[in-house]
């Protein structure tokens, strides 16, 4: 309500007509406003699902030397993910950390036996960077359910939640997976123990100037994508959203025998769509790739590379990377396919349309304006053909647009109204789609565009707060109401962040439960833009935006400038006014 801009868009109401037209006119105007890339999701490597509880030194050393060697670290692929097994719970009467001297032996002269920093220096000097796993609770999977074993106790963090993660930042390491085995035993709660991680994490970069990326691993228990983006205050992380997709595989053990299984991989995928969570550098995680382990031909390789690259999933690699053949490594790093997913509006896919059971049209929105990456799935046991509209995308339905093949790495020409093409059993094909992007005329617009300083304005604005910008430190609300076929929409906020830093605020629509947003810098004085999915309702009802952001550290100086609607909604009935 403050400012009165609750009630400017019903005042509005009135003056739709006039509003509808003002805003189409700024049309002609050049957007001022720059997208401000986010944080992409990682890419990598991590030990567990080849090396198990036999991870160590030597290993690690010879994953590393081929993510460096086989073109995989060009393509993108920088984290090497030690998982559980390094360390089998063993602390010194101060409660540090003591790890096996024969295991992590010195790699140099002048090191230590038995310091985790010897293997980091040793990654580091490839360029490359370094992951280490812990549990939440005070034992971790291995002691509950060993693999190789044997079983651990007091492999698990808590109770020295500062103590460890400023011994991982000490040693050097930049990643950390939190795994939530203990966590679950003693029935705790994860979004407080995973906030006091943050708080860990936070003091340990305090005073060794050392950042932790943040991996939360507790399996889509308490639908973690609620709770999970930005908990604590952490300005980026990524959060599992179901089980292992497959029990480790490791060479010469026990577990030599182990298969891959495809369906998995696709409950995986399904379990991870959470749209409504993953932007501004928050990302669902369906787990690390099985691509290259055994049981998976080079078809499903290709697929679960597709599906990993649509929903901008982290990337991280579950295979021995000493054994990938060539037609593997094609595969993990095909240019186009990683950049799909390492997009930096940091969307997630979305089910676009299922023209009959399993024939399914995923999409997702990419940085460049009127650009969608697509995916034609055919989850049958037959050949059939998959069609997919400009409509259904969110682009001009009738007008044309290329297409491009993301495996053929082939332009397929220009197509208008949509495009189609058969599609084997258990296959996928995968797209890039460039066509128009919807006008203003789309979406609802009832309030004129906004003015910003050197005389540019705002294409596209929907909401612009009559010229204002909008505080946000304190509880904002926007009320609107728009009419077309499909709830999912894409909000653009454009928004001035002077500080240093990503500042968060919570976003609640319609009030369902809120997401958090991380709004990067833009640097003094300007205006940037980040995106986001969301969900309205589009029969014209009211919809209400609530922005809140009782932490912020700046708060007087992060604003909102404006939102525009745009894309998926596939409104066909614009309404200029309510
Ligand atoms: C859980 C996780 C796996 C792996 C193992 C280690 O199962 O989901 O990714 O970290 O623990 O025990």
């Amino acid at each position: 309500m403050s400012n009165g801009r609750v009630n400017k868009s019903r005042i509005a109401s009135a003056l739709g007509l006039f509003a509808f037209i003002l805003a189409a006119s700024t049309c002609l105007f050049a957007a001022a406003a720059r997208q401000v890339p986010v944080p992409p999701p990682p890419m990598g490597w991590s030990s567990w699902n080849s090396f198990s509880n036999t991870v160590d030194s030597a290993n690690i050393q010879q994953q590393a030397k081929a993510m460096a060697e086989s073109g995989m670290q060009k393509a993108g692929y920088r984290y090497i993910n030690i998982d559980e097994g390094w360390w089998l719970g063993k602390r010194d009467q101060d409660g540090n950390i003591v790890v096996d001297p024969k295991q992590w032996p010195a790699l140099k002269p002048g090191e230590r036996a038995g310091d985790m920093s010897n293997i980091v220096r040793y990654i580091h000097s490839l360029g490359l960077k370094a992951g280490i796993y812990t549990d939440a609770g005070e034992n971790g999977c291995g002691f509950y359910s060993p693999d190789i074993g044997p079983p651990a106790p007091g492999t698990g963090s808590e109770n020295h939640y500062d103590q460890d993660f400023l011994q991982f930042a000490k040693w050097g390491f930049d990643y950390v997976k939190i795994d939530w085995c203990g966590g679950s035993r003693e029935n705790l709660d994860p979004a407080v123990q995973y906030a006091a991680i943050t708080h860990a994490i936070e003091g340990a970069e305090r005073s060794t100037g050392h950042r932790l990326y943040y991996s939360l691993c507790n399996w889509g228990k308490q639908s973690p994508w609620t709770w999970a983006p930005g908990v604590g205050g952490v300005t980026a992380d990524i959060w599992r959203v179901s089980g292992d997709i497959v029990n480790p595989i490791v060479a010469n053990t026990i577990r030599a025998n182990g298969k891959a299984s495809f369906q998995n991989m696709l409950r995986n995928f399904d379990q991870g769509i959470h749209p409504e969570a993953q932007h501004t550098g928050f990302y669902n995680d369906p787990d690390m790739m099985v691509i290259g382990m055994p049981g998976f031909s080079e078809t499903q390789n290709r697929v679960h590379m597709s599906l990993w690259a649509i929903s901008g999933a982290p990337l991280i690699v579950g295979a021995d990377l000493t054994r990938l053949d060539p037609a593997t490594l094609q595969i993990l790093t095909n240019p186009e396919v990683v950049a799909v997913d390492q997009d930096s509006l940091g969307l997630q896919g979305i089910l676009a349309a299922e023209p009959s059971p399993g024939l399914q049209v995923w999409s997702k929105r990419l940085a460049q304006d009127g650009e969608y990456a697509v995916v034609l799935l055919n989850r049958t046991n037959a050949p059939a053909s998959i069609p997919v509209t400009w409509k259904q995308l969110g682009l001009q339905p009738a007008a044309s647009a290329t297409v491009r093949d993301l495996w053929a790495r082939k332009d397929l020409g220009t197509w208008k109204s949509g495009y189609s093409a058969t599609i084997p059993a258990d296959t996928a094909a995968m797209l890039i789609v460039h066509g128009h992007p919807l006008g203003d005329e789309r979406v609802d617009v009832n309030s004129p565009a906004v003015e910003l300083s050197g005389g540019a304005s705002l294409k596209r604005c929907a909401f612009c707060f009559g010229g204002n910008q909008v505080p946000l430190g304190e509880e904002r609300t926007v009320t609107f109401s728009v009419t077309g076929e499909r709830g999912q929409t894409y909000l653009e906020i454009f928004y001035r962040n002077p500080a240093r830093q990503p500042q968060i605020a919570e976003l609640e629509v319609n009030g369902k439960i809120p997401t958090r947003i991380a709004f990067p810098p833009t640097g003094n004085g300007s205006v940037g833009s980040i995106m986001i999915e969301t969900n309205l309702k589009l029969d014209g009802a009211a919809n209400r935006l609530r922005f809140s952001a009782p932490a912020l550290r700046d708060s007087d100086r992060l604003a909102i400038v404006a939102i525009s609607l745009s894309g998926a909604a596939g409104a066909d009935n614009p309404s200029g006014s309510q």
